[in-house]
């Protein structure tokens, strides 16, 4: 596996594969890898001819300064597993690779995306989010993005930048990878002690009970159920919410169109968000 680290080689590389007419997917990720990111990079060999994974956790993103200081960083890991999956480029910069002094802040414009869900409990992420995607796709002319639908809102909202600033990029969403138990895999699954790891599992009750149910019982009282059943096994619970596919959450549905649950919740300092398509 080739490894850059420098913008302009990373852009040099592409270009010269571009001209021989190559086909290029692009699994951008802030490391810490695990067999959900893993999977993205399957997916793009599979539809490929050249596969770049790039690993830079994202200052701009991370409203919370702590959780930004406790991002595992498990690099020499994360190249091994690269390795193993046949990924073919490395993309490793540093933060004045990403942030030149030059470089110009955008304020794109998510409209709703923005303030519901993760944006209304992450002020600015998003945005940061957005930042960081324009910026690696202008250094990564790729024909194929990789994203995991673990992180559903961010896929709406990158879907929604590439088509502000006009990119002709397919995005590609993969299925969340789970644990045994239910758990969607996280680079901050880490971060929970033994006793939270098996708790944690509950979210994924929490969306099956959600299943179970929504024939029969109210959406209004099914969210209350769910949180009863997550406070219960110890989280603090940010928001349970039901959204259609268009992430406008939804206080009635009709039985029939296509429904989302989006769950993020604390289990102590550890914050964790998933989602399930339920119908
Ligand atoms: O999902 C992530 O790991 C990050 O938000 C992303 C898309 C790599 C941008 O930093």
């Amino acid at each position: 596996m080739r490894i850059y680290r420098l913008a302009v080689e990373m852009t040099g590389f592409i270009d010269n594969q571009r001209k021989t007419g190559q086909k290029i997917g692009f699994v951008p990720t802030m490391g810490a890898l695990h067999q959900g990111h893993i999977s993205l990079i399957r997916q793009s060999k599979k539809e490929n001819d050249l596969s770049i994974c790039s690993i830079f956790v994202n200052p701009a993103q991370f409203n919370n300064p702590a959780d930004f200081q406790k991002y595992p960083i498990t690099i020499e890991n994360d190249i091994n597993l690269l390795e193993l999956a046949g990924c073919d480029v490395l993309f490793l910069p540093s933060i004045e690779e990403i942030y030149p002094s030059q470089f110009k802040k955008e304020q794109y414009d998510l409209g709703y995306l923005e303030t519901i869900l993760e944006g209304k409990y992450r002020p600015g992420h998003f945005q940061g989010v957005c930042q960081v995607v324009d910026r690696l796709l202008s250094i990564i002319d790729c024909n194929t993005l990789y994203l995991g639908r673990k992180d559903y809102q961010q896929c709406r909202v990158i879907e929604k930048l590439l088509q502000l600033k006009k990119y002709n990029i397919t995005l590609h969403i993969c299925e969340t990878i789970r644990e045994i138990d239910g758990l969607a895999m996280s680079s901050r699954n880490v971060r929970l002690s033994t006793s939270e790891r098996t708790q944690a599992a509950a979210i994924y009750e929490a969306f099956l009970y959600i299943q179970k149910n929504i024939k029969i019982v109210p959406l209004s009282d099914i969210k209350q159920a769910a949180e009863s059943l997550l406070t219960s096994k110890g989280f603090k619970v940010d928001y349970i919410e039901i959204a259609n596919d268009k992430l406008m959450p939804l206080d009635t549905w009709d039985g029939k169109s296509a429904i989302v649950a989006l769950i993020a919740a604390y289990l102590n300092e550890v914050r964790l968000i998933d989602n399930m398509m339920i119908a």
